[in-house]
C-alpha cells in the first residue's frame, strides 16, 4: 500500500478502518460538513482525496465549510447506534485533541457533493472547488489509470514513445486548425496539430518501426458531449504490419485499460464491415448493446402501388411492444425523421392481428402479410419504415433506432467493435471532387484497386477501420499508402493537382522517395475511452480543466483579446466583427 505519511499527516482520512482503533493519528483535509452536538461539541466530516472521516471536536465554533484543518487525535469505535454503513470509515471516528486551521475559506459557491446539480459555467468558474467532489476525484484517478495502463500495454509490445511538435504546418485531419502567429515572420502562422499524423508517418520513414505517443491534439470544431477543442489520443504507428496486426495491438491496449478501471476482461473484439454496420444498424458506429436492427424490405415493395414506397431502398425496424406508442410520440418520431432527412416515417401497429396504420389502405394484403413475416412482427409490435435513397434510409433509421432504444452509457457492459473496410471516398468538396473518408494517405482495398484505375470513386473500399464502444467512435486508423504511384492516383481522384499536392504535402512526398516501409496506424480518443469506462455521457467530466460548450474557460476567461503592442509585434490587426 502507498505510504501517504508526511511531516504534516500520518494517514489519509478515508484510509482509516476499525483495525486502526486506538491509534494516535494526524489528519489534514477540508471541512466537508459540521454538525453541532450540544454547546461545546461538534462533529466534523473531514475530507481529503481518499474520502471522509468523522472527527469529534470541542469548541468548533470557528470551523466552517471548506476550512483546511490539521487534526490530531485518537481513532475510536463509534457507538453502535451511530455507525454509518454507507461510509468506508463509518464504523469509526477520531476524537480530536488538537485542531490547527491551515487555511480559512469563504462559503463555497456550491455544495461539494455529488447530489447537487450545479450550472456548468459556475462549476467551471470554480473548477478547483468542483474538483473536490468525489465524482471528479474518481474520474481523474480513472483517467490516470487509463493512461498508465495503455502506456504499459504499448511498452510491453515494444513501442517507443516519441514526442512530436506542437508548432507545425497544417495537418490533414479535416477540421479547422488553431493557428499561432509567428513573431519572427509576421504574416506567417504555425498550426497547432490536429493529430501527429504526418510526424508519426515520418517516424516510420525514420526506422522507428513501432511508435506511440499520449498526444494532445487540437481542433477548432463545434463542441459536443464527445468533443473538446483539446483532447488526448493514444497515437500509434507501426511498420511491416497490416491492419489486423494494428487492430490486435490496439485491442490489447484498450482491454488493459478496461480491466484496470472496471475489472471487466475483454477477450476478443468482434469485427464488422462498414457495409454490414450500415445495413443492420444504420450507423458506422453501431451500438450493439441492443437489437432493433434494420430489416431490408426493398424487394418486398419492388412493385408496390404506394407512391411513397416507390424508392431505391426501403427498410424497417420492429419495435417489440411498440403498439402502445401514443399518436403524439409517433408524430414526434416522424418530425425528427424528417429533420434527419427522410420524406416521412411510415408506422404500422400490429393490433388484434390487424396491421393498423394510416397507410394500411395503400398496401395490398400480400404486402402486409409478407411485411409481417419478413419483420417477424408479433401482436403488440410497431413497425417503422423509411423509403428513400439507401444512405438516407440507413442514416434516418439508425437515428430512430437510437432514439427508441439507446441505453444510458453505463448500462450493459463494454461492447467494443471493430468496423472495417470503410469507403475510401465520402461525399464531395466545394469543387465537386470526392473527399477522403479518412485522409488522403489511406490505402485503398487491394481488391478495389482496379476500380480506382478505371477512374471510379463509388464503392471503393479502403483499409481504414474504426474502433467503436457502446455506440461511440473511440478511434480510427488505416493502412497508409507507401507507394508513390498509388498516392498519385489518389490525389488525382481527389482533384488535387500536382502543384497543389507539392505545396501541401511536398515534404512528405519527397520523404517517401527515400525508402518508405509499409506501415499502418491508429489513434484512440482517451477522453472518450475514460468517459465510457466511468459511465459519463460528457467527456468534460473526465477532463480537469475543460472548455464550456461554447469554447470558453470561465475560470481564466480565455479566449481573451491581446493588447495592441503585442498585435503590432506580430504584424496583426483585428478587424471589427463583420455584420
Ligand atoms: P481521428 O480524427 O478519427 O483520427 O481521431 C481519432 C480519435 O480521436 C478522438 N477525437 C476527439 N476526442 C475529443 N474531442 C475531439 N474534438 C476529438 N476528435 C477526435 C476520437 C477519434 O476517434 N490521425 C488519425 C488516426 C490515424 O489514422 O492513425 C486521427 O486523428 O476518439
Ligand atoms: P403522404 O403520402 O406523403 O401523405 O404520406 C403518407 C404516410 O407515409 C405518412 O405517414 C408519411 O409519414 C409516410 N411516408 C411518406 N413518405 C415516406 C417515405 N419516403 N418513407 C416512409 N414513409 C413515408
Amino acid at each position: 500500500m502507498t505510504n501517504y505519511e508526511t511531516s504534516m499527516r500520518s494517514h489519509r482520512c478515508g484510509d482509516l478502518r476499525v483495525d486502526d482503533v486506538g491509534k494516535e493519528v494526524t489528519l489534514c483535509g477540508w471541512v466537508d460538513r459540521r454538525r453541532e452536538h450540544g454547546e461545546h461539541l461538534a462533529f466534523i466530516d473531514l475530507r481529503d482525496r481518499s474520502g471522509v472521516i468523522q472527527v469529534v471536536v470541542q469548541g468548533a465554533a470557528d470551523l466552517r465549510s471548506e476550512y483546511v484543518l490539521q487534526v490530531k487525535g485518537k481513532v475510536r469505535e463509534r457507538p453502535s447506534e451511530t455507525v454509518n454503513n454507507s461510509l468506508d470509515t463509518g464504523g469509526i471516528e477520531v476524537e480530536g485533541s488538537e485542531v490547527v486551521v491551515l487555511a480559512e475559506s469563504e462559503p463555497p459557491p456550491f455544495p461539494i457533493d455529488d447530489r447537487t446539480d450545479v450550472d456548468e459555467v459556475l462549476r467551471l468558474r470554480h473548477r478547483y472547488v468542483d474538483l473536490r467532489r468525489s465524482r471528479l476525484q474518481n474520474n481523474l484517478q480513472s483517467r490516470a489509470l487509463v493512461t498508465s495502463s495503455v502506456r504499459k500495454a504499448m511498452e510491453k509490445q515494444g513501442f517507443v514513445e516519441v514526442e512530436t511538435p506542437m508548432l507545425v504546418a497544417s495537418t490533414p485531419e479535416g477540421a479547422r486548425d488553431f493557428v499561432v502567429p509567428s513573431r519572427k515572420d509576421p504574416g506567417s502562422f504555425y498550426a497547432l496539430p490536429q493529430s501527429p499524423q504526418i510526424f508519426k508517418q515520418l517516424c516510420m520513414l525514420g526506422g522507428i518501426d513501432r511508435y506511440y505517443q499520449i498526444a494532445r491534439c487540437l481542433r477548432d470544431e463545434d463542441l459536443r458531449a464527445d468533443r473538446q477543442y483539446e483532447f488526448m489520443q493514444l497515437d500509434i504507428e507501426a511498420s511491416f504490419v497490416n491492419g489486423e496486426d494494428i487492430r490486435d495491438i490496439v485491442s490489447s491496449a484498450v482491454s488493459e485499460a478496461t480491466e484496470a478501471v472496471t475489472g471487466e476482461k475483454i477477450t476478443t473484439i468482434p469485427s464488422m464491415t462498414w457495409q454490414e454496420a450500415m445495413e443492420r444498424f444504420g450507423s458506422d458506429k453501431p451500438d450493439i448493446r441492443f437489437g432493433l436492427e434494420l430489416v431490408d424490405l426493398t424487394d418486398l415493395f419492388k412493385s408496390t402501388e404506394f407512391r411513397a414506397f416507390q424508392a431505391p431502398c426501403i427498410k424497417g425496424i420492429r419495435v417489440p411492444g411498440g403498439a402502445e406508442y401514443s399518436r403524439s410520440r409517433l408524430d414526434e418520431l416522424t418530425d425528427k425523421s424528417q429533420n434527419w432527412g427522410a420524406k416521412g416515417l411510415a408506422w404500422i401497429k400490429i393490433e388484434d392481428s390487424e396491421m393498423v396504420s394510416p397507410i394500411s389502405k395503400f398496401l395490398s394484403e400480400e404486402e402486409k402479410t409478407s411485411l409481417k413475416s419478413k419483420m417477424s412482427g408479433e401482436e403488440g409490435d410497431l413497425l417503422l419504415l423509411v423509403a428513400d435513397e439507401w444512405s438516407t434510409v440507413c442514416h434516418v433509421l439508425g437515428l430512430v433506432r437510437l432514439e427508441i432504444g439507446k441505453p444510458p452509457i453505463n448500462e450493459g457492459g463494454f461492447h467494443f467493435l471493430w468496423v472495417i473496410d470503410f469507403p475510401l471516398f465520402e461525399g464531395t468538396d466545394e469543387n465537386g471532387n470526392p473527399s477522403s473518408s479518412h485522409h488522403p494517405f489511406t490505402m485503398p482495398h487491394e481488391d478495389d484497386l482496379v476500380l480506382l484505375e478505371n477512374g471510379e470513386t463509388e464503392g471503393i473500399r479502403s483499409l481504414a477501420y474504426d474502433l467503436v464502444l457502446n455506440g461511440w467512435e473511440l478511434g480510427s486508423g488505416s493502412v497508409r499508402i507507401h507507394r508513390q504511384d498509388i498516392q498519385q492516383r489518389i490525389f488525382t481522384a481527389l482533384g488535387i493537382e500536382p502543384d497543389e499536392a507539392r505545396k501541401r504535402f511536398g515534404f512528405l512526398l519527397d520523404a517517401f522517395k527515400f525508402g518508405a516501409p509499409p506501415h499502418a496506424g491508429f489513434a484512440v480518443g482517451l477522453d472518450r475511452l475514460t468517459a465510457i469506462l466511468v459511465g459519463e455521457e460528457n467527456i468534460r467530466e473526465v477532463i480537469a480543466f475543460p472548455k464550456t460548450q461554447s469554447g470558453s474557460d470561465p475560470l481564466t476567461s480565455a479566449p481573451l483579446p491581446v493588447d495592441d503592442r503585442h498585435l503590432k509585434e506580430l504584424g496583426l490587426k483585428v478587424l471589427p466583427p463583420s455584420t
